[in-house]
């Protein structure tokens, strides 16, 4: 039991730093929830405290008494009865306005949230989909559309409006970091306003049981300074160059020709699916399958070969390809940066 202790608290203290802690104060939102949170802790500890001091002086005292033989027996002096009572009322008056304090500071709290979830800069329609996320940053003009899969970029200190809709089950969308959960409900949308304060990779989380692979629906999330935001931006805006020869060049042509391209879409290319992530830059981003698999050459011949084999259940059907048919459809798939 010793020895398990200290494991215990070091799972517990896991969740307390690192790219997804849920005492995350690195964007405004988290950072104004965790303030209410320490509020809320440090007023319970205290009153806690104060009960226990209480209670052991009811024991000792109790103790003494029945010591002294005067137990509980016949009616308590007048006194003492007197001193209940107003000790009584102290607690209740002290009780009433602990809590009237923490409601106060709850409302604050609210006000603040709304106003750093007010004026968004930029707006992203993020999609749940068992067991991915689609990712769409929202333009008037369709041509500065850039559309993604399974990461978010943020430029750091603006506030960012995510509007979240599902197309199969509920979801949940919680980057611990920054900000608190919200549910992507089929047929409805709700939205999710984030405030970064600083540059930094985080790591978001599915927070509501969504089937099989909840625990593989993972969302990395990039915080980048504006300059490099928009660079990002502009690189996510052109297609990727269509390979000229070699073993990329014939992974092209399988991509097209399989079902790959009836299911995903690459920009550019006539692979035009909208079921499945869009991989028109797949091989810049950090994972594949929601956090599954590094996007790398491994990560991507592993995925291609069974993608059944790392996340089973999945949507993606393993496609029956030859060794050298996988080599050209990997090398072709490390060209989409
Ligand atoms: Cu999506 Cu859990």
């Amino acid at each position: 039991m010793r020895r398990l202790l200290p494991l215990g608290a070091l799972v517990l203290l896991a969740g307390c730093a690192g790219i997804q802690s849920s005492n995350g104060r690195d964007g405004t939102h988290g950072a104004l929830i965790g303030g209410l949170f320490d509020k809320f802790l440090w007023t319970t500890v205290v009153v806690y405290l104060f009960v226990m001091v209480l209670l052991a002086l009811a024991i000792v005292h109790g103790r003494d008494n029945r010591r002294g033989n005067a137990g509980l027996q016949g009616e308590p002096p007048v006194e003492a009865e007197h001193g209940w009572r107003s000790g009584l009322t102290a607690f209740a008056g002290a009780t009433t306005l602990i809590l009237a304090v923490l409601a106060i500071a709850t409302w604050f709290t609210d006000r603040s949230l709304a106003r750093a979830s007010a004026n968004p800069a930029l707006e992203v329609e993020v999609t749940g989909n068992q067991w991915w996320w689609d990712v769409r940053y929202k333009d008037p003009v369709s041509s500065y559309i850039v559309h993604t899969a399974n990461e978010l970029h943020l430029p750091a200190g603006r506030t960012t409006r995510i509007t979240l809709k599902s197309v199969d089950v509920i979801h949940s969308l919680w980057i611990p970091n920054l900000a608190g959960k919200q549910d992507l409900i089929p047929g409805r949308k709700t939205a999710l306003e984030l405030h970064p304060l600083h540059t930094g990779r985080f790591r978001a989380q599915c927070a509501e049981f969504c089937g099989m692979q909840h625990a593989h629906m993972a969302l990395d999330v990039s915080v980048d300074d504006p300059q490099a935001f928009s660079t990002w931006y502009a690189a996510g805006l052109k297609n990727p160059p269509i390979p000229t020869g070699g073993q990329a060049l014939a992974g092209y042509l399988l991509f097209q020709t399989l079902q790959c391209s009836s299911c995903h879409n690459v920009s550019g290319t006539p692979a035009s699916g909208q079921i499945a992530p869009d991989l028109t830059h797949v091989a810049s981003r950090r994972t594949i399958a929601s956090g599954t698999l590094p996007a790398n050459h491994d990560g991507f011949a592993a995925w291609v070969q069974d993608p059944q084999q790392a996340k089973p259940g999945n949507h993606m059907p393993k496609v029956p390809l030859s060794p050298a048919e996988l080599a050209a459809v990997t090398a072709y798939l490390e060209t989409l940066r």
